[in-house]
């Protein structure tokens, strides 16, 4: 009788176990503005190399950029409030349509989320729509992080090539 009533017990402890774990998980969302500076005195966003080959240069492949862009919670570069920065390089992999590698780190710098980051990193295809990259890590509070973010552009210049960006952050930390 005893060995009966307790395996329906023991039976649901791994339930219990994944349930308190699951409850234990956050889902952050996060929206953002992505400012991309490549023009003027002050860029964020510099080419670093490129590829030998000089006709390649209606995707731009084989470009390398390394960005430190002003991230702010509105759309406007100016106005809006920090947020901190995204910090890395997307290189332009793409051969016949333009498609950026995205590789960065949203680096947190205000509110409750200042001191930590959030790994970033997916194909990004400027003229689509929205594009869906990955959430691959996180330090400080984004621990452990996964999830998913995504494009979608707000302006950009085509004489300058500035571009500002909403970035919609879904996240599981
Ligand atoms: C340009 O592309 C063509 C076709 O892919 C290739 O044959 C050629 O060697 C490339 N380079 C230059 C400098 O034309
Ligand atoms: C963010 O944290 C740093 C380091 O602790 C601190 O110096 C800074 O004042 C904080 N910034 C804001 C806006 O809270």
């Amino acid at each position: 009788m005893a060995a009966t009533a307790s395996s329906p017990l023991l039976i649901l402890l791994p339930l219990f176990l994944l349930l308190a774990s699951a409850a234990g998980e956050k889902q952050t969302h996060i929206k953002l503005y992505w400012h991309d500076v490549v023009s003027g005195a002050n860029p964020t966003a510099v080419p670093v190399a490129r590829a030998a080959v000089t006709n390649t240069s209606k995707t731009a492949f084989g470009v390398v950029i390394v960005i430190d862009d002003p991230l702010t919670n509105g759309p406007d570069l100016n106005s809006g409030k920090p947020i901190g920065r995204a910090q890395g390089t997307y290189i332009s992999a793409g051969k016949d349509e333009l498609s950026l590698m995205m590789n960065m780190n949203f680096v947190f710098q205000s509110g409750k989320f200042n001191g930590s980051t959030v790994a970033i990193m997916g194909r990004n295809a400027v003229f689509t729509a929205v594009r869906e990259m990955s959430i691959v890590g996180g330090t400080g509070v984004f621990r452990m992080a996964r999830g998913y973010a995504q494009a979608r552009t707000y302006s950009s210049d085509l004489k300058t090539g500035d571009a500002t960006v909403e970035y919609n952050l879904y996240i599981s930390h």
